[in-house]
C-alpha cells in the first residue's frame, strides 16, 4: 500500500506541508509506505498543451510527451492507492505548483467512456490551506468544486478537506498588511484551537484511505 502526498505551496514547511505531512502519518499508522512530493523541487513544466497523449496513433497517445521533473510520478501515481494534494489558496486559485499537477493528469482525460484512462480507481485527498474564514471561503468554493469534480474524473473518488484562517508568517508585526493586523488574535486563536483539528481530520484521511486500500479499494 503506498500514499503520496504532493505540495503545491511552495513552503516545504508550511501549513499545507504539515496538514499533508498529517495525512501521510495516517497512512502510515496503517502501514502504508509513504512519499512526500514537493512540487516546486520537481523542476516541472504546464502542459505545453501539445495534444502528442490525444494524436490518434501516436507514439505517445495516452502518456505525456513532456520530459520533466514530474516525469516519474506519472508511474508512481499508477502504483499508488491513495494521493492527496495539498495547495493553498493564492488569489482565489490553487498555486502555480498545483495547477500544473491538475494540468499535467490532462493524459488520462479522455473523450468518451469512461473519461480517463487512468488504470485504477484512486482514492484523491484534496487538501486547501487559506488565510480567509468559511464565510470568505464562499468567493472561492466553485474552483475548489470544480477541482475536486476533475480529480474525481481523472483519478478516482475525491474528497476535500479546508483549513481556514492560517497563519501565514510568524510575526505580523514585522511585514506592511495594516488591514491584516486586526484578524491576528482570531488567527492565533484559531491556529492554536482549530488547526490541530483540520490535522487531525487530514490523518484520519490518510488512515481510512489505507484501510480502504487494504480491503480492496474504493466504493465509488
Ligand atoms: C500570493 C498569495 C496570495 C494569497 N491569496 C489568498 C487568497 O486569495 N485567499 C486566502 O484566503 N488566502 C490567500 N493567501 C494566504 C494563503 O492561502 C495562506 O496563508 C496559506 O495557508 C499558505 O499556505 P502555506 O503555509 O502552506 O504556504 C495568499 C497568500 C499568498 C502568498
Amino acid at each position: 500500500m503506498k500514499a503520496l502526498a504532493f505540495n503545491g505551496s511552495p513552503r516545504p514547511h508550511g501549513n499545507t506541508a504539515e496538514l499533508l505531512r498529517k495525512a501521510l502519518e495516517g497512512a502510515a499508522s496503517e502501514g502504508a509506505e509513504t512519499e512526500f512530493v514537493q512540487l516546486r523541487e520537481l523542476k516541472m513544466e504546464s502542459c505545453a498543451a501539445c495534444f502528442s497523449c490525444k494524436l490518434r496513433g501516436g507514439k505517445s497517445y495516452g502518456r505525456c510527451a513532456l520530459k520533466d521533473g514530474f516525469t516519474r510520478f506519472y508511474r508512481k501515481l499508477e502504483e499508488a492507492d491513495a494521493v492527496f494534494l495539498g495547495s493553498p489558496i493564492y488569489f482565489g486559485a490553487v498555486t502555480a505548483e498545483a495547477k500544473m499537477f491538475i494540468d499535467r493528469l490532462y493524459p488520462y482525460a479522455t473523450y468518451g467512456d469512461p473519461p480517463t484512462s487512468f488504470p485504477k480507481r484512486l482514492r484523491v485527498g484534496l487538501i486547501y490551506t487559506m488565510g480567509v474564514d468559511a464565510e470568505g471561503y464562499r468567493r472561492f468554493e466553485q474552483h475548489v468544486k470544480n477541482n475536486e469534480r476533475v480529480i474525481s474524473r481523472l483519478l478516482g473518488p475525491s474528497e476535500t478537506l479546508l483549513s481556514f484562517d492560517t497563519f501565514h508568517v510568524d510575526d505580523y508585526a514585522k511585514i506592511v498588511a495594516d488591514s491584516l493586523m486586526p484578524l491576528v488574535p482570531r488567527k492565533r486563536k484559531h491556529r492554536v484551537e482549530e488547526f490541530p483539528k483540520d490535522c487531525s481530520r487530514a490523518y484520519g484521511m490518510g488512515a481510512e484511505y489505507a484501510r480502504e486500500a487494504a480491503c480492496g479499494g474504493p466504493e465509488e
